[in-house]
């Protein structure tokens, strides 16, 4: 879509909340699609983005892998999943990525498809489809790790034939440019989505995280789609917001037509650990149809 067609976002929500419940069309023959959700800065709603697009295909019945990638662990802990912390031993993704210099190399376990023995299912709230590779704040400390071999590429190794299982795998990267942990988060992508809210830190956000997946994209040709730029938790229209938006609208070519509104009811499930799906309210419905309107616009890249 060209920036001349781009509707304004309170346009574009309007348009969206016309109609009734809006179905999820999530092909068949589509292969695993792993979704990374990216801006470089913190605040913008990524975490919550990453609930709502779980929360939707679970709903749906179909089978989603959360990846936490944030040394915050917010997602984790929306998702309810056991921490690494709270449950000692039990590994998570920073086991993933970290290589002990202690074990003998010979003992060292085969990365490829390692992600089978650190996942761990979701609360109750959110059914047998959902997984999460829980994150936990050691993983901090990978930003500076400098003994683990090609960390970078670590996770997308260990998801490695166990992804296939999963229709969906959604990765919540932390707000750090251009780290270790949004380099691991986009090697192991297939789609990149670039979540922004209407100020200054969500225009920033998305052209810094752009800048560091096209780097990505040109060191791994074809592997990396980008879906486009989402404007995300919408406030009502004020002057100042419609500005942002025109500069969302003028400064990315690939804004897209669906938009995330701002509703209380989001922080709420978060805090409650529940899916948005499960809520009936008009808000919560408003939710959910955004959710899914994301997800049918990345079943359309092809
Ligand atoms: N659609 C929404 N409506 C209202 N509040 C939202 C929405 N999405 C996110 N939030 C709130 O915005 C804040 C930041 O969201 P979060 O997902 O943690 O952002 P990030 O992961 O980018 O740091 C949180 O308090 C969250 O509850
Ligand atoms: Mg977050």
């Amino acid at each position: 879509m060209t920036a001349a067609s781009t509707r304004s976002a309170w346009e574009a929500l309007e348009r969206q909340q016309q109609g009734g419940p809006v179905q999820l069309r999530w092909p068949e023959d589509l292969g695993t699609v792993v979704l990374a959700i990216d801006s470089e800065k913190g605040g913008v709603g990524k975490s919550s983005l990453a609930g709502g697009l779980v929360a939707v295909m679970a709903a749906a019945g179909h089978d989603v892998l959360a990846v936490d990638l944030d040394p915050r662990a917010t997602l984790t802990a929306e998702l309810d999943a056991a921490t690494p912390e709270g449950d000692a031993g039990l590994p998570g993704v920073n086991d993933l990525l970290y290589e002990d210099q202690n074990i003998d190399p010979g003992e060292l376990p085969e990365l490829r498809g390692l992600a089978e023995q650190a996942v761990r299912p979701a609360g109750p709230q959110w059914g047998e489809q959902v997984q999460v590779l829980a994150a936990e704040r050691a993983l901090a400390h990978r930003e500076s790790d400098l003994t683990t071999p090609n960390l970078e590429h670590r996770l997308a190794l260990s998801l490695e034939g166990f992804k296939k299982r999963f229709r969906l795998v959604v990765i919540d990267l932390p707000p750090r440019a251009g780290g270790k942990l949004v380099g691991a988060g986009l090697l192991a992508a297939t789609h990149v989505l670039f979540p922004g809210t209407l100020d200054e830190d969500g225009l920033i956000g998305v052209q810094d995280a752009r800048k560091t997946a096209q780097r990505i994209a040109r060191a791994h040709p074809a592997t990396l789609r980008p879906v486009g730029v989402l404007r995300n938790i919408i406030e009502p229209r004020t002057r100042l917001a419609e500005l942002s938006d025109q500069r969302f609208v003028d400064g990315f070519d690939d804004v897209l037509d669906v938009v995330v509104p701002k509703r209380i009811v989001r922080r709420e499930a978060r805090t409650a650990c529940v899916p948005i799906t499960t809520a009936t309210t008009r808000d919560a419905q408003d939710l959910t149809n955004a959710y899914t309107l994301v997800l049918n616009a990345i079943a359309e890249v092809r």
